[in-house]
């Protein structure tokens, strides 16, 4: 039998036992009682996960797809946007918006490093009349292995009295980093099935508070697939105007059981745990990492290859000899650093 890859790339994560088993039930009917409990349940089971009242939507798609869903929904052409850009994952929401006639006012940081609230700041104090429609950023730049202080950002957006909302990318942070959608007043939180939530890539999830609605009522940019009002609409019964993940659903309902039996605190507080030990243990061997210990992700950590070991031979060896599966640099950290994922289902394996 073929040995199991151990995984320790920033996502697909390790997906464990419990939710294989489920993944293997035999399909149901979309359109039938049992499946609108399973959603009715999945989605119950996310806004404790999320901690928002909001609405929540789920769509068959990447994380990518979700990102681009939400940008088509909530703006019109020319919509001035501030996109924080400092990697691949923040760069690629910059182009989107870009991709679909948005105007974009990048916050850019050397890639390592994580914005502040005091880099925000500048940009909407210049920002006079107002224009800017929404800031939007990482919770966690998985390319580069930092993460962004969410709650302090949108503390000072709420300081300035600025009516720009906050569109977050939590696809790597959601059920790992300490996340409170309603407490930190997060207007629109992304996220994905392949990263905290231990389950194959495939459910793109979106929460939309009532100010981000009332901007998709207004958006001119044309969607069908993406449409979040038609959506919602059907999702009020449990349902879906297409055919949905149906088994990804049912390893939805049994990764929120696990979440919710451990407690997200104690899900936050591991991962914390896992990422000092890789930090430490990094340290201790003398190795560069790209970010500062404050900056520093707790679901993935960026190593600086040091002189005379490339990626290449490095995961090579690190699978063939220890079955384990490393992550390298994306872009321009290519062939410079290696990353180590350790969000999800470290244990369970
Ligand atoms: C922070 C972040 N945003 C966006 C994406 C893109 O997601 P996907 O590859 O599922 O399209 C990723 C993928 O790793 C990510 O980590």
């Amino acid at each position: 039998m073929e040995r199991r890859k151990y995984l320790q790339i920033p996502g697909p994560t390790n997906v464990p036992e419990r939710i294989l088993r489920s993944l293997s039930k035999p399909l149901l009917n979309h359109r039938g009682e049992e499946f609108e409990e399973l959603v009715g349940y999945c989605v119950s089971g996310l806004k404790k996960i999320y901690k928002t009242e909001n609405d929540l939507l789920l769509f068959p798609s990447s994380g990518s797809g979700i990102l681009e869903a939400s940008i088509v929904n909530l703006f019109s052409r020319g919509d001035k946007l501030a996109v924080i850009k400092l990697g691949v994952f923040s760069d690629r929401m910059a182009d989107i918006a870009e991709n679909h006639g948005l105007n974009v006012i990048p916050i850019e940081k050397e890639w390592g490093s994580s914005v502040s609230p005091i880099d925000i700041k500048e940009v909407l104090e210049n920002d006079k009349d107002k224009e800017i429609k929404a800031v939007c950023l990482p919770h966690n730049e998985t390319s580069t292995g930092i993460k962004n202080d969410i709650k302090g950002i949108s503390e000072m957006i709420k300081e300035l009295n600025h009516p720009a909302l906050i569109v977050v990318d939590a696809i790597s942070s959601l059920a790992s980093l300490e996340l409170k959608t309603d407490e930190w007043n997060l207007d629109v939180v992304i996220s994905s099935s392949q990263k905290g939530l231990m389950l194959p890539p495939g459910l793109g999830i979106v929460s939309i508070s009532k100010r981000a609605w009332d901007m998709v009522e207004k958006s001119d940019i044309s969607k069908w697939y993406w449409d979040f009002k038609a959506v919602k609409e059907r999702m009020k019964g449990n349902q879906f105007p297409y055919t949905p993940a149906t088994t990804l659903l049912f390893g939805l309902k049994e990764s929120i059981d696990i979440l919710l039996e451990e407690g997200l605190e104690n899900v936050w507080n591991r991962h914390e745990l896992m990422t000092n030990a890789i930090r430490n243990s990094a340290h201790a061997m003398g190795l560069k990492l790209l970010t500062s210990d404050e900056d520093g992700s707790n679901t993935v950590t960026a190593i600086i290859l040091p002189d005379g070991i490339n990626y290449p031979d490095l995961s090579k060896v690190l699978s063939e000899d220890y079955n384990i599966v490393i992550g390298g640099g994306l872009k321009k950290l290519k062939g410079k650093i290696f990353r180590i994922g350790h969000l999800g289902s470290i244990h369970h394996v």
